[in-house]
């Protein structure tokens, strides 16, 4: 295992942990997916996810991870289940298609920070415009690419966990002042209201497969990055208690990102919240406006260092995602560590290409595809992001838990789990974790798997 480090600590795992969770996915993703999928019908569904079903999914990738010291490929194959390792191969497939498209997104929140540094407020009305001027734009993603792949290539307990360590709460305490300052905002109520007060008739089959998809993506599960980031976990720790922190932090995360977020927009449409919905852009056009209204000086120091701050949350996510394929072609192709993460990095920013192109600039790639039964087009990266997020994922995790229960056997996973936690075996917990992974995942990601997936692409509503 060539160039394989190990985290110096607990306290280092679950910051490299809680840093691949906490991302785009909190940020961008969760309040353009929450303002789509109408308010806190979305958001209720996505609670009740992460917790009951995606945190057992946690904990099994994390106990395979630490147990076999594996990629997720080389995982199911040192448990001695070599077919299986086509379900590591799905997760790493999983990886490139993310990091393709979320690189693409973490180039628009630097470039963000460079336009709010010098007080381009009005890039927030001129989003469209933005994302069309490829080469800028492809120029901050490949700086992005760049900045990912020479941190992976300073090996976990190098890089990973320093740059987790002080950036994470700089960038909550902000968030938090930010949710101070927009809950002071005209119509703030009605921003909070459509956030936080449920109207179940909006809860469709659709709202529910994203909110599936969300909750995945957000917690960084269904693909294995948590068995590579779980194979540098060592033997005493809880695993647990550590996928506990990692599922609040991100959770909480994102409720506040939420905060932060709905009465800025119910702000900025005089109370009509028209937009919420637009999917996502939501960030990119609404925080500028909300960041001038604090005054020309304040607006840039907020708005730009918001945005320096978000990208450095995304570099902790795109991390992990280049950590998955390079640990795999490390330990099973004895490529070396180095030119692994370049080879791998370059490649996926050229993979990355269509979904710059998309947003505007191509169109082929901004009307890509017409799902059978829907109106309008999808774009390319809307397409990647129904591919990986909405099914790859879910899909994922219902196989894991499968594998884990019927495959590797509940008892191993137990044994493993114990490890760490001496009172396990028996508790309540064991009791939870046992049926969830054997019943409750299996069948619920199984069927709303099917149905989502039946839906989106073919238009056919089995519901
Ligand atoms: N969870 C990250 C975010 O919310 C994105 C991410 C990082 C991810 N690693 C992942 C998503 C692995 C799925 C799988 O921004």
């Amino acid at each position: 295992m060539a160039g394989r480090g190990s985290f110096s600590n607990k306290l280092g795992f679950i910051l490299a942990a809680a840093g691949s969770a906490v991302g785009l996915g909190n940020i961008w993703s969760f309040p353009f997916e929450v303002g789509a999928g109408g308010g806190a019908a979305f958001l209720v569904m996505y609670l009740i996810f992460c917790f009951i079903l995606c945190f057992p999914v946690m904990v099994t990738e994390i106990a395979i991870g630490r147990k076999t010291q594996l990629n997720p490929a080389g995982a199911y194959k040192a448990l001695g289940f070599k077919k299986w390792s086509i379900l590591g191969l799905q997760g790493i497939f999983s990886g490139f298609v993310i990091l393709s498209f979320y690189n693409v997104v973490a180039g628009w929140a630097f470039g963000y920070f460079i336009e709010l540094l010098f007080g381009h407020f009005e890039i927030g009305k001129q989003f469209g415009d933005f994302t069309k001027d490829v080469f800028k734009v492809g120029s901050y993603a490949m700086v992005f690419m760049f900045a990912t792949a020479f941190i992976v290539s300073k090996g976990v307990a190098g890089g990973i966990e320093k740059a987790s360590k002080i950036l994470m709460p700089t960038l909550i305490i902000m968030i938090l002042g930010l949710v101070v300052y927009s809950l002071t905002l005209d119509n703030a109520m009605i921003g909070l209201s459509f956030y936080l007060v449920p109207d179940f008739s909006k809860l469709t089959l659709s709202v529910m497969g994203s909110a599936m998809g969300q909750a995945f993506f957000s917690l960084s599960l269904g693909m294995g990055a948590l068995i590579t980031y779980g194979s540098y976990v060592g033997k005493g720790d809880n695993i647990v208690s550590s996928a506990a922190f990692i599922t609040l932090a991100d959770v909480g995360m994102a409720f506040i990102a939420g905060l932060m977020m709905f009465p800025m927009v119910a702000y900025l449409t005089d109370g009509t919240m028209e937009g919420a919905g637009q999917g996502a852009g939501l960030i990119f056009t609404v925080l500028p406006g909300a960041f001038e209204s604090l005054g020309s000086t304040l607006g840039v120091i907020i708005g730009a260092s918001f945005f320096l701050l978000l990208s450095f949350a995304a570099l902790t996510s795109t991390v992990s995602l280049l950590e998955v394929p390079v640990a795999y072609v490390v330990d099973e192709k004895g490529v070396r560590r180095n030119r692994a993460v370049w080879l791998i990095a370059g490649l996926i920013f050229v993979i990355g290409i269509p979904s710059l192109l998309s947003n505007g600039y191509s169109g082929f790639f901004t009307n890509f595809i017409t799902y059978i039964g829907a109106e309008n087009p999808t774009s390319f990266m809307d397409f990647a992001q129904n591919v990986a997020n909405d099914t790859l994922l879910p899909l994922g995790g219902c196989l894991i838990s499968i594998f884990a229960a019927y495959i590797w056997k509940t008892k191993n996973l137990n044994e493993e789990i114990e490890q760490g936690y001496p009172g396990y075996t028996g508790s309540f917990v064991q009791k939870y974790l046992n049926f969830a992974v054997m019943f409750l995942c299996p069948t619920v990601l199984g069927i709303m798997f099917l149905l989502t997936f039946l839906q989106t692409f073919f238009g056919i509503n089995l519901f």
